[in-house]
């Protein structure tokens, strides 16, 4: 069983599928590991740190011997016409994003699973490459925030004077916001936040935040948000209006899976906060939280700044990349077993996570 791990070659993106210390992990499953040079470079991994890889020149040489891909990021239709037919590629492959590229492995037999489709049950928790990559994204949006501001997080009280700590307001508690709160609060800001899912409370409280009481309870399957309704919204948006205005900084993570980001920070929201105040808003790549947010950019309108990170795992390469590693290892010791594949369709690790198997699209794309 030959394991290949690839340079991933998406704009910006520093992660790696394998780090050197989880080689040895599948190589007692019976796997040889397959590595394309500078693989783990951006990460901070060296060739030499892979003890007991083949080393590959080129892509297209570690793919012709590939029995299994490990991916961070989706392939693209040029990688995917170098895979051999009826390979094994497991990765964030986004089939709601690509679902081009989900027709081109399946057209191609390739077996292909989308970590982020695995089911939130218990057994699946090391392998759940949503929680380790959103907890990374959480940090680090809670260090921007703090970047961008203008000001201080924590009290101090210096010769020049008392500095009051900022105001964070964090929108969404899900793993993300969760640990955004999580890093506001131990950087010194005071923090607030706000979630429809009633079970947030409690956890929000735990992390020292104090929780903005709306009464909307919008629990839907899976423990998952549901949209809210048309009136449900207005009710939302009148309630966080004074919150927003009062906030120096933003951190929105707010989705619902399979749909759009809602829209919860409205241009008039904006334009009441204090100039300088900013919004980090994570959910950028889904359409965003905020109405101004631009993917990929940071916006100023009058004076508040609007910063629309799309992928912030890859700002934390190294330890994304192990957390990630960890995730994939997991999973691939549901199959592979002294080097032999053994995929039992019955568990509903694989049978959630398959996009594509034996020229068949077997999900659809969400
Ligand atoms: P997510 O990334 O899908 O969404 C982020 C947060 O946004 C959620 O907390 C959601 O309730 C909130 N949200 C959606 N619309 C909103 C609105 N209009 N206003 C305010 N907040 C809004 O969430 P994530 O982090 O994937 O977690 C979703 C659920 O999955 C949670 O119940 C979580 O506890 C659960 N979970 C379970 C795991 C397990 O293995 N058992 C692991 C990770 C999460």
């Amino acid at each position: 069983m030959r394991i290949a791990i690839p340079k991933e070659i998406s704009s910006g993106e520093n992660r790696v599928a394998l780090v050197p210390t989880l080689v040895s992990n599948l190589t007692q499953l019976g796997c040889q590991i397959l590595l394309e040079k500078g693989a783990g470079l951006n990460a901070h991994f060296r060739d030499e740190d892979y003890v007991g890889v083949e080393l590959h020149d080129s892509a297209q040489s570690l793919y012709q011997n590939a029995d299994v891909i490990l991916k961070v990021e989706s392939p693209t239709q040029d990688e995917i016409k170098l895979f051999k037919k009826d390979a094994i590629v497991i990765g964030m492959l986004s089939p709601g994003r690509y679902p081009d590229r989900v027709q081109a492995m399946s057209e191609q037999h390739i077996t292909s699973f989308a970590l982020e489709n695995l089911p939130r049950i218990s057994r699946a928790q090391v392998m759940d490459a949503l929680s380790s990559q959103a907890t990374i994204t959480g940090y680090k949006a809670a260090l921007l925030a703090a970047n961008f501001l203008p000001r201080f997080f924590p009290m101090l009280t210096t010769a020049a004077g008392t500095i009051r700590p900022a105001t964070v307001l964090v929108i969404g508690a899900g793993v993300a916001g969760l640990q955004a709160i999580a890093t506001a609060h131990r950087l010194g800001a005071i923090v607030r936040a706000y979630d429809i899912r009633p079970a947030a409370r409690e956890q929000v409280e735990s992390l020292g935040a104090k929780m903005i009481n709306i009464d909307i309870h919008a629990e839907g399957t899976g423990g998952y948000a549901r949209e809210l309704t048309e009136e449900e919204k207005q009710k939302q948006t009148q309630a966080l209006a004074n919150a927003v205005k009062d906030a120096d900084a933003v951190i929105t993570t707010a989705l619902i899976p399979g749909k759009s980001a809602p829209k919860i920070i409205t241009t008039a929201m904006v334009e009441s906060m204090k100039p300088g105040s900013v919004i980090i808003d994570i959910a950028a790549i889904a359409g965003g939280n905020c109405e101004l947010t631009q993917a990929h950019q940071t916006v100023t309108h009058q004076g508040v700044i609007i910063n629309g990170p799309v992928n912030l795992p890859s700002m934390l390469a190294k330890d994304a990349s192990i957390m990630y590693a960890k995730n994939v290892v997991s999973f691939l010791s549901l199959f592979i077993k002294e080097g032999k594949i053994n995929i039992d369709w019955e568990d509903p690790i694989l049978a959630q996570s398959v996009l594509t198997h034996d020229g068949k699209m077997l999900q659809k794309a969400s």
